[in-house]
C-alpha cells in the first residue's frame, strides 16, 4: 500500500484559465508554493513577445509573414528564492518590471490573437508541463496547452468587484485612475478574449468553476488546494 507521503510526491499539472484580472496568477502562486511546483504566467510570456516587437519595431505583418523571426526569443523561467518567484527572463534579461508597462499592455491583445504567435508560445508551454508538477495560468491551458491536466480550474468573478480590486491595487501604487474606466477596460477585455478567432477563451468541460466574487485569497487558495490534494490522492 501507497503511503501519504509517496501519494504526495505523485505529481499532477494543474490548470487555471478565466477571465482577466481575476486572480489566476495569485491562486496560481499560491497552489505552486503549498505544493512545491513551478509557476508558469503564459501571460507573461504573451507580454514578453509583445516587448520584444515593440523594441525591436517588428509589426504583426512582418511576424505573419515570418514566423522565424520569433525564433531570436529565448524565454525562461527563474526561481528567486529571496523573492519566492518565479521570474521571467527574455534572452537572459529579466523583464518582469518592464513587461507590466502600459505600453506592453496596450498592445499584448493584438499579439495574442496572432496564430504564429500562439503557435510559437504554446509549443514552449506544453514543453515546461511535460514533466509535471507545474501550475500554469491563462486562458487556453485546459483546452489547448494542457488539456490532459490533471485538474482544471475556472475562474471568473463578478466584472464589478474585479474592477474594484485592481482599482484599489492602482490607487496603492500611486497610479491616477478612474473606476469606470477600469471597469470599462476589464468589459473590454473580457469581450476581446472570448471573441477572439484564435483560441477565444472558453471553459474546458472537464474545468472547476471557481467563482471567488464573495471570497478572500486564503479561502480561494484553501478550496483550490483541497481540490489539488484530493486529485493527487487518487492517483
Ligand atoms: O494574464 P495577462 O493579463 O498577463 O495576459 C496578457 C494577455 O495575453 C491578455 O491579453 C490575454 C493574453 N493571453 C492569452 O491570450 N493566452 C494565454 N494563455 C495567456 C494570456
Amino acid at each position: 500500500m501507497l503511503t501519504v507521503t509517496s501519494k504526495l510526491r505523485k505529481k499532477i499539472n494543474i490548470a487555471i484559465d478565466g477571465h482577466s484580472s481575476c486572480g489566476k496568477g495569485t491562486l496560481a502562486k499560491y497552489l505552486a508554493k503549498a505544493l512545491g511546483y513551478v509557476f508558469i504566467d503564459s501571460g507573461a510570456m504573451y507580454r514578453a513577445v509583445t516587448l520584444y516587437l515593440l523594441r525591436n519595431k517588428i509589426d504583426l505583418d512582418e511576424v505573419k509573414k515570418d514566423p522565424e523571426i520569433l525564433k531570436s526569443i529565448k524565454i525562461e523561467f527563474r526561481f528567486n528564492p529571496e523573492k519566492d518567484y518565479f521570474e521571467i527572463f527574455m534572452n537572459n534579461v529579466l523583464i518582469e518590471q518592464e513587461i507590466r508597462e502600459m505600453e506592453v499592455a496596450n498592445w499584448v491583445s493584438e499579439v495574442s490573437a496572432v496564430k504564429e504567435v500562439r503557435d510559437f508560445l504554446v509549443q514552449q508551454q506544453k514543453a515546461f508541463a511535460i514533466n509535471k508538477g507545474v501550475v500554469m495560468d491563462g486562458r487556453d491551458i485546459g483546452t489547448k496547452v494542457i488539456p490532459d491536466a490533471e485538474l482544471k480550474i475556472f475562474m471568473t468573478a463578478d466584472p464589478g468587484i474585479r474592477a474594484r480590486r485592481r482599482f484599489d491595487e492602482l490607487v496603492r501604487k500611486k497610479k491616477m485612475v478612474d473606476y469606470d474606466e477600469v471597469l470599462e477596460n476589464i468589459r473590454k477585455r473580457d469581450d476581446l478574449d472570448s471573441s477572439r478567432v484564435e483560441s477565444p477563451l472558453v471553459k474546458a468541460d472537464d474545468a472547476i468553476i471557481l467563482d471567488n466574487t464573495n471570497m478572500s485569497i486564503q479561502e480561494q487558495g484553501q478550496v483550490a488546494l483541497a481540490w489539488a490534494k484530493g486529485v493527487i490522492a487518487i492517483l
